[in-house]
Parts: structure tokens; C-alpha cells; sequence
């Protein structure tokens, strides 16, 4: 296949694709504007970050499939690439660990002012009595919405920690997720405004749809008790940004922020959101999936389905 990798992409898995005999062309800081010209004769695209709208789509007369090196395919006009035969692929559950571990680190980078603690230090700063708000995880009440890989890894690792992980009941979970959701000990409350209500921690794990957007807004974060921390590894349209600076105001919410709205599309540039700004709020650059380990795990896998699309087996996307 004639494959256009866009983003970065560990360098042996590159080699396994051109030793599988497909013809790559590794440019790993492609623009969305640069696309057009770069798909010109490519019939598989691969992209991190880099946001494929149908514009992209319509020019690219020989793309037959998007694999989306992530969890989510919300970046790419899907509807637009299925008026055209495009096949979009993502690789869920590859990074799910890595995602886990970053949503973790921030809860207890929060609960101990970490990054506080280390700016008051680098500024000659000592102020012991300062941080003396931590409330430590064992014993507290950690809320989990969504019960995906990621959500099931991030649960496990604070149930280890002896949180109590609860999270909304939802009819129709696959018996495997059941199962262990069993093991952790999740336990189940009825809505998410009990779980909101109810929760030290609140870590959101559901993808970005119609349904998820905005999903932690002024009306839930009614319902929030103060000092309760707000973890999004997920997407930022889940989060009304605005609602969520409101609360961290009022009652001192703090908030472990790893996406944002208005991220550049290409992994570089300039952030104009408020909430990564804000004091309250511990943010990183969308690295959740950022580790060896997983990018190496989602690349085998973009390897693998772009074998197995040329030999004509269905992608399960
Ligand atoms: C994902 O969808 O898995 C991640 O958000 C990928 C990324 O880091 O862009």
C-alpha cells in the first residue's frame, strides 16, 4: 500500500511497514494544509494529531482508509470519508495504561500541590505550612465515568491505592467489563449526579459524541463538593470550560486537565484557553497516550491493519 504517515511514528515500525512492502512516506510534522498535496497517489493515511476535515477528504482522490494512531476518530469527518468510500480506523485500547497513569499522576500531583510546591521551591520559596491541605487517596471516594479500557485501568489503579471506585450503573456492560469491574469492586450508584454528588474525584473516560459534549457543566458542578478534583484525560468538549473556572471560584474545585477545545491541530502552537491558565488547574499538552510503551503498542497495530486491509480482511473500526 501507499501509505502517508503524518505524525511521528517509532521509526521500527516504519521499517516493518516498508519491510511488509509497503511504499511509505514518513513526514511526521504534516499540517492539515500540507495534507492535500502529501496524499496526492496515497491510499492510506495515518495521522495523530493532525486534523483531517472533508476538505482534506474530498482532494485525496486515492485514500481508501484513516487510521487514527488513538482512542477516538474526532478528529477526522468521518461522514464526509463515508460519502467517499473512506474506510477511518482508530486503535483503541492500546494506550489505555498510559492515559490511566496520566489521569493518576495528576490526582496526586493535585491532592499534594505537586507543581505548587516545586514553583514556590525554583522561586527560593520555602512554605511548609502552605501544604498542609492534602487529603491523601486511601479511604476517598473516587468517581470513574466510563467504564472503557481506560476507565476500567485508571479504576484498578486507585482501588490498588484503597480508593473506593464508584461509578454509574450502566445496562448492557459486556460481561468482561463486568467481570472486572467485579474484581476492582466498583461500586455502582444510580446517575452521574449521585456520583458527582458523591465522589472526592471525579475522572471522565467517555469518548467526545452528540451526548458526552459538556457533560461536566454548571448543573453538575451544582452538585460537586468543594475541594473535589475534576480529572479530564479524555477530550476537552466534555468539560464547558467556563462552568468548570466557576466552580474552581466558588469552591475551590481543582481540576487535573490533560485536552483542551482549542488545542492545536497539529501538536504545536498556541493555546488561548482559560482553564490552562488557571491556578486550580494542573494542565498538560495532551500527552496522555505519550508513552514508549503505548506508542509502540498503538504502531504494531497500525502496522497490522494496514497488512491486513491490503490482503482484504475487514477492519473491525
Ligand atoms: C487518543 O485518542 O488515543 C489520544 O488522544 C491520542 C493522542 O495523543 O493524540
Amino acid at each position: 500500500m501507499r501509505v502517508l504517515l503524518a505524525d511521528a511514528f517509532p521509526a521500527e515500525h516504519v521499517s516493518a511497514l516498508t519491510e511488509h512492502g509497503h511504499d511509505c512516506d514518513y513526514q511526521p510534522d504534516t499540517t492539515t494544509e500540507q495534507l492535500p498535496d502529501r496524499l496526492t497517489g496515497r491510499e492510506v493515511l495515518v495521522v495523530r494529531s493532525t486534523a483531517v476535515p472533508s476538505a482534506v477528504i474530498e482532494a485525496a482522490d486515492s485514500l481508501r482508509l484513516v487510521i487514527r494512531a488513538g482512542s477516538g476518530t474526532n478528529t477526522i469527518d468521518c461522514e464526509s470519508a463515508a460519502e467517499r468510500g473512506v474506510h477511518v480506523c482508530n486503535v483503541p485500547g492500546r494506550n489505555a495504561i498510559a492515559v490511566a497513569e496520566l489521569a493518576f499522576a495528576l490526582m496526586l500531583a493535585l491532592d499534594r500541590s505537586v507543581c505548587d510546591n516545586v514553583d514556590d521551591l525554583r522561586a527560593g520559596r520555602w512554605d511548609k505550612k502552605r501544604y498542609s491541605r492534602a487529603r491523601g487517596i486511601h479511604g476517598r471516594r473516587v468517581g470513574v465515568v466510563g467504564l472503557g479500557q481506560i476507565g476500567l485501568a485508571f479504576a484498578e489503579r486507585a482501588a490498588a491505592f484503597g480508593a473506593t471506585v464508584h461509578a454509574v450503573a450502566k445496562p448492557g456492560r459486556s460481561p468482561k467489563t463486568a467481570e472486572r469491574a467485579d474484581a476492582i469492586g466498583i461500586r455502582f450508584v444510580d446517575d452521574l449526579t449521585t456520583l458527582a454528588r458523591t465522589c472526592d474525584v471525579l475522572s471522565l473516560h467517555v469518548p467526545a459524541t452528540s451526548a458526552t459534549r459538556n457533560l461536566v457543566d454548571a448543573d453538575l458542578l451544582a452538585h460537586v463538593q468543594p475541594g473535589t478534583i475534576i480529572l479530564n484525560t479524555s477530550r476537552g468538549e466534555l468539560v464547558d470550560e467556563d462552568a468548570l473556572i466557576a466552580a474552581m471560584e466558588e469552591k475551590d474545585v481543582r481540576a487535573g486537565i490533560d485536552v483542551f477545545t482549542d488545542e492545536p491541530a497539529t501538536g504545536t502552537g498556541h493555546i488561548g484557553s482559560r482553564l490552562a491558565r488557571h491556578p486550580n488547574v494542573y494542565g498538560t499538552h495532551h500527552i496522555g497516550a505519550s508513552t514508549e510503551q503505548a506508542q509502540h503498542a498503538v504502531a504494531a497495530e497500525v502496522v497490522r491493519m494496514v497488512d491486513a486491509f491490503e490482503s482484504g480482511s475487514v477492519l473491525n473500526c
